[in-house]
């Protein structure tokens, strides 16, 4: 009996993003773009999480036309981008006309399938992106968001699952960020979750901590119906688990995922070229098991050092990475995704600098989460510590974006002259136009 595995390659997005803070450009996409859609993947990973920032901030390069280039030259295969729900690809939650917008104009820019997320797995952060890809005729992927903690078990994902096949989710991704899910551990998880809903089961994770390879063989054991991997030249370490090595182990077996793996070799080495170029932004491969204990993502790691650099605290680092875990305790379990990441890094990084100890300077993002400006924590907080934080200012407990009046039509009235693209670049990053 054959069960044929999808392969999602990821190496224009989240492997140059976990791999190479995100510098890829488009010129050293396009070389390869039309090989890469003969290749055979399910589909090609091409947009979303930092590369938007990335192309605007470092590259000058306009993210919409580099998706539309792609499009052109990648006839066949689905193209694939990574969602931040309600805050898009920026930082904070965007009112529902703005999110509505923004996905309308990534399908029609050249978008097939939509993986959205949210960093709290509070499913109404999902909600808006869902039906908007829905409504646009996009496929809609909603992701669960994995980690561990004492308030995240096995059922907490069945149920979040079961709330996004009731969204009309097309189907489901466990996306693990730092690598955490452990191979055995995946095999109950997706098991489970086949179970409880009837759609298809992507699993993303990230070679990190040596795990994620052994962790997809058991998902595909289970029941996984499609794994992320990026082509060798960035796969592995930080990134995906190489392409070549997991087609090799499935070839000729009943999860057969139908690669040619003779191009996909061949593709690869044009990559290693470009890390070549980009060799003095790479993080070095090696696994790094303290992950398992700091569950620090993939995608945070080679910002995360250049922050603690600039910051003068290399020589902190451990101290740092301790308190990383105490820094979540305190917050009710987030996951370690952006903007959580972000959050609780630099949280941790000001508790372990400043003389006067942890907690007497908190960031406004910190405040606003404790507000319940970002949804639900996954744990409860200690309303003693809350009060110590924002004192009496009021705790909100109701969807974030309730609160966003409408933005779109204001938008554009300021910006007359751009196209819906460009405001909506605008939208999410100001500070990169000034
Ligand atoms: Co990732």
């Amino acid at each position: 009996m054959k069960r044929k595995v999808g392969i999602t390659e990821t190496i224009l997005r989240d492997a140059h993003q976990s791999f190479m803070a995100t510098r890829m450009s488009t010129p050293e996409m396009v070389e390869v773009a039309e090989k890469l859609d003969k290749i055979g993947y399910h589909s090609l990973e091409v947009w979303g999480g930092a590369t938007f920032d990335s192309s605007i901030r470092y590259l000058n390069e306009d993210p919409w036309e580099r998706l539309r280039t792609l499009r052109k030259l990648i006839k066949n295969t689905k193209l694939q981008m990574l969602l931040r729900g309600q805050n898009l690809l920026g930082y904070k939650p965007y009112p529902d006309d703005i999110v509505e917008k923004f996905v309308e104009k990534s399908i029609e820019n050249g978008i097939d399938i939509i993986r959205i997320f949210d960093a709290l797995n509070d499913i109404r952060n999902l909600e808006t992106a869902m039906k908007a890809t829905k409504k646009y005729g996009g496929h809609a992927q909603g992701a669960v968001v994995y980690t561990t903690s004492p308030v995240h078990n096995i059922q907490h994902y069945v149920d979040m699952a079961k709330k996004l096949a009731d969204l009309g989710a097309d189907s489901i991704c466990i996306k693990d960020m730092a690598g955490l899910l452990k191979p055995y551990v995946a095999f109950e998880l997706v098991g489970a979750i086949k179970q409880a809903v009837d759609l298809p089961l992507q699993v993303h994770s990230h070679e990190t901590t040596g795990l994620a390879s052994m962790t997809y063989l058991k998902a595909i054991e289970a029941g996984a119906d499609v794994i992320d991997t990026s082509l060798s030249a960035l796969g592995s370490g930080s990134s995906q688990p190489a392409t070549e090595s997991i087609v090799a182990t499935l070839m000729e077996t009943e999860y057969d995922p139908g690669i040619d793996f003779e191009l996909a070799s061949e593709v690869n080495k044009h990559f290693k070229e470009v890390r070549e170029k980009h060799k003095d932004k790479i993080v070095p491969p090696w696994v790094n098991a303290e992950i398992l204990r700091y569950q620090i993502p993939g995608g945070m790691l080679s910002n995360f050092f250049n922050q603690l650099k600039q910051l003068k605290l290399e020589n902190k680092i451990d101290e740092v990475l301790a308190e990383v875990p105490r820094v979540r305790e305190k917050l009710g379990y987030p996951p370690l995704v952006t903007p959580m990441s972000q959050m609780v890094g630099t949280q941790a990084m000001m508790n372990v600098a400043s003389p006067k100890g942890p907690w007497s300077i908190v960031l406004v993002d910190t405040k606003n989460y404790l507000k319940g400006e970002y949804g639900k924590p996954p744990g409860e907080i200690d309303e003693e510590f809350r009060r110590q934080i924002i004192g009496d200012e009021p705790v909100m407990t109701e969807r974030p974006a309730d609160r966003l009046e409408p933005g779109w039509e204001k938008a554009k009235a300021q910006f007359p002259s751009l196209s819906d693209e460009d405001v909506l670049s605008r939208v999410m990053f100001p500070e990169l136009f000034k």
